[in-house]
């Protein structure tokens, strides 16, 4: 922040890349403050690139960011707040866009659950409320704690603040509550509410809220309880975390026991027989919506038997037993100013669209994705147009299309052959089929200083080597003074820094003791990285966090799993085999793996990584289930469950479910009607069982 010119002067273009730099610096600044506990601004810098932003923001609104740092007051307190590991994770909800797809989720779930045609299947509807959702843990019948939802798995103890919202009960009322449970819920502020808030903010030069969600989450995430106090926040009860016992054996029994227990339920919430009754019910509430006084964004689909519930678990992030149908998207048109194009980890040339700055449902975007240059030529966008996009949830703005477009239109765009980072050639593949990839990928590979830098960051990304003190801005620094080019680079840091002739971190501006201290300290931290992450981190296309977990369960050491993949990668076939034999992987993750194996940088990479880390086995599955760790193979017809529901149930107690038997089998759960498999594994001498007595084994 050296040579500063004035406001006043600043160009728009000069304005808006200020914005961004703003933008990033802030959002460090904050995250070292509250994150890390490890300021590396003084308060005085601090507040002077906030009033900064501030200021531009105020004579350029239109190039206001929608991540601009004045927008978050209140996610920024948030990191001082300490964390609490919720009992049961707290899920998010597949989404449902159509009737079809609605149709879909319970047919699946027929399919999954083996119902019959005409056997009922109760679900329930009620509004999905837009404000943050709240975990709150009563012991014997006393609210001790309420957590935000965090990362899902980690949230922030907001104990105090909770206890001021009168929805919330202190003590439950009634009788029959579990000594010990979760109640979930959201806490939300209404339209009126809202608008009082605001018109107060704005009479004492506060800062507006953007919409009532955000003005919930900023009002309850305040260190200072009297301003939470102060705000009429509201909370609606709809799901529970961890139980001491069962309390009921519906949803809409649950429901009925919360309001008993002095919680507030919502009134739409009903059950329905049919799909029907259901696409009835989401038609009713986007009518009412408006008159609603709070915001919702779509309805929520639930099973209403919670034995079924149980049965059908969870995949990824989603239950299987609930989905949100969500209202159609919200729209704007505004100015396209340019079509920039990203390159990412794996070389992907991504256009993006950078749009003169619109509020869309509360929410104001700058930014779009236009895919591919397949989608902008169908679009025919060209910068210079009116342009219509859309924003739905939490997905990327998307352009929908041209408005009106104007006779002396810029030229059609043309996506770069080169790469704009790199200048090597930027092609699009042609797969086996003959079929011309989307996507145009810049050829440079390792050279290319956008791949290797996006590449970087993603290694020491939280869901991979989780390096705190080393986000993307410090990965960028030290890449471009050539300090680090591959991940191995960065446990040399030392070294590599003394290599490049740079003083010592210590020495450097924005560093000092201790940041330097805790970021070797963080760097040391991660030297045993368990497998998932570790390969996860490596970046390898179609091997991201789910694939990789999938290895790590399976082959537990890295070295078992790599020998493995090089035996593939030279062709062997039992080892693709092996491979391939993992429920969930498929050709294309173990092609690219191969492919990865295959490439001699890779291999100098991998190696000099492995120097300096060991990579941590990953565990049997915690399960004391005596299937645990053990291959099994379902072949045949299975009368009780499903093929899916007895591979995911099989899955849950650590087993591996493989679709072919060899020797390395430990059980073949075989139907009526098996065939080559049951033969084979007769040959092989396999432990063979009937669907009962695996049922029996597996404690299901
Ligand atoms: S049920 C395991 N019911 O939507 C699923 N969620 O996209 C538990 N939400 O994080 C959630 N209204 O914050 C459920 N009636 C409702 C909801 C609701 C809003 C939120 C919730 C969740 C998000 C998922």
């Amino acid at each position: 922040m050296s040579k500063q010119v004035s406001v006043e002067a600043l160009s728009e273009a000069e304005a808006r890349r200020e914005l961004a730099r703003l933008a990033t610096e802030i959002r460090l600044a904050d995250n070292a403050y509250y994150k890390d506990d490890d300021p590396h601004l003084s308060d005085a810098e601090y507040d002077a690139m906030r009033a900064r932003n501030e200021q531009i923001e105020a004579q350029f609104p239109h190039l206001k960011r929608s991540d601009s740092p004045s927008e978050r007051v209140g996610a920024q307190v948030s990191e001082a707040f300490s964390k609490v590991t919720h009992g049961v994770p707290m899920l998010s909800l597949d989404n449902a866009f159509s009737d079809e797809d609605v149709a879909e989720f319970a047919a699946r779930i027929r399919r999954y659950l083996g119902l019959g045609e005409d056997e009922p299947l109760v679900l329930t509807a009620e509004p999905k409320i837009d404000g943050l959702s709240l975990s709150l843990t009563y012991e014997s019948g006393r609210l001790v704690r309420a957590a935000t939802r965090g990362d899902g798995s980690v949230g922030e103890d907001v104990t105090v603040n909770a206890r001021t919202v009168e929805d919330i009960p202190d003590t439950l009322k009634g009788e029959g509550w579990p000594d010990k449970i979760e109640i979930r819920g959201e806490v939300y502020m209404t339209g009126e509410a809202f608008k009082v808030l605001n018109a107060n903010q704005e009479v004492a030069g506060k800062k507006v809220f953007a919409n009532p969600r955000n003005a919930a989450a900023g009002s309850l995430r305040q260190l200072d309880v009297s301003i939470t106090r102060a705000r009429p926040l509201r909370f609606f009860a709809y799901a529970w975390g961890e139980t001491s016992e069962r309390f009921a054996a519906t949803q809409a029994e649950a429901i009925e026991k919360f309001r008993d227990w002095g919680f507030v339920t919502n009134e739409l919430f009903h059950p329905h027989e049919t799909v029907d009754g259901l696409l009835d019910a989401y038609r009713d509430m986007t009518e009412r919506r408006t008159l609603l006084g709070y915001d919702i964004d779509g309805v929520v689909y639930k099973v209403n038997r919670l034995d079924w519930q149980e049965r059908l678990g969870f995949v990824s992030r989603f239950p299987r037993w609930a989905i949100a149908h969500k209202f159609p998207a919200e729209r704007a048109v505004t100015k396209l100013e340019a079509i920039e194009i990203q390159v990412g980890r794996t070389g992907t040339l991504t256009p993006v669209a950078r749009l003169k700055p619109v509020t869309v449902g509360g929410v104001v975007v700058s930014n779009a994705t236009l895919h591919n240059e397949d989608e902008i030529a169908r679009l025919d966008v060209r910068p210079g147009d009116m342009v219509e996009i859309q924003r739905a949830g939490d997905v990327i703005p998307q352009v929908l299309g041209v408005v009106d477009p104007d006779e002396n239109r810029s030229p059609a765009f043309k996506m770069p052959e080169e790469c704009p980072q790199c200048g090597a050639a930027a092609v699009r593949e042609t797969d086996e089929k003959g079929e011309e990839d989307v996507r145009r990928r810049c050829t440079g590979g390792l050279t290319c200083p956008a791949q290797a830098v996006e590449r970087l960051k993603h290694f020491v990304s939280r869901k991979a080597l989780d390096i705190d003190g080393l986000g993307a801005k410090q990965v960028e620094l030290f890449h471009a003074l050539g300090i680090l080019e591959g991940p191995q680079d960065i446990y040399r840091l030392t070294a590599r820094i003394e290599e490049a002739g740079e003083p010592p971190l210590t020495e450097w501006d924005g560093f000092g003791e201790t940041s330097a201290k805790n970021l070797f300290a963080s760097i040391d931290a991660r030297r045993n990285p368990p497998f998932q992450r570790f390969l996860n981190g490596l970046g390898i296309r179609h091997v991201g966090e789910t694939t990789s977990g999938l290895f790590a369960r399976h082959f537990l050491s890295w070295a078992a799993f790599w020998s493995t993949v090089e035996k593939a990668s030279r062709g062997e076939e039992a080892a693709e085999g092996e491979l391939l034999s993992i429920d969930g992987v498929g050709q294309t993750a173990v092609k690219s793996l191969k492919g990865f194996a295959a490439e001699p940088h890779n291999r100098d990479m991998l190696q000099s990584l492995l120097e300096e880390v060991g990579v941590a086995d990953a565990e049997a599955a915690a399960t004391d289930s005596p299937v645990a760790g053990k291959t099994i193979v379902f072949t045949g017809t299975l009368e009780r469950m499903t093929r899916d529901e007895a591979k995911s149930r099989a899955t849950a107690l650590g087993a591996k479910v493989s679709g072919s038997v060899s020797a390395k089998t430990d059980i073949v759960v075989a139907g009526p009607g098996a065939g080559s498999k049951l033969k084979k594994a007769e040959e092989l001498g396999l432990q063979v069982m009937s669907e009962d007595d695996w049922l029996e084994l597996a404690g299901l």
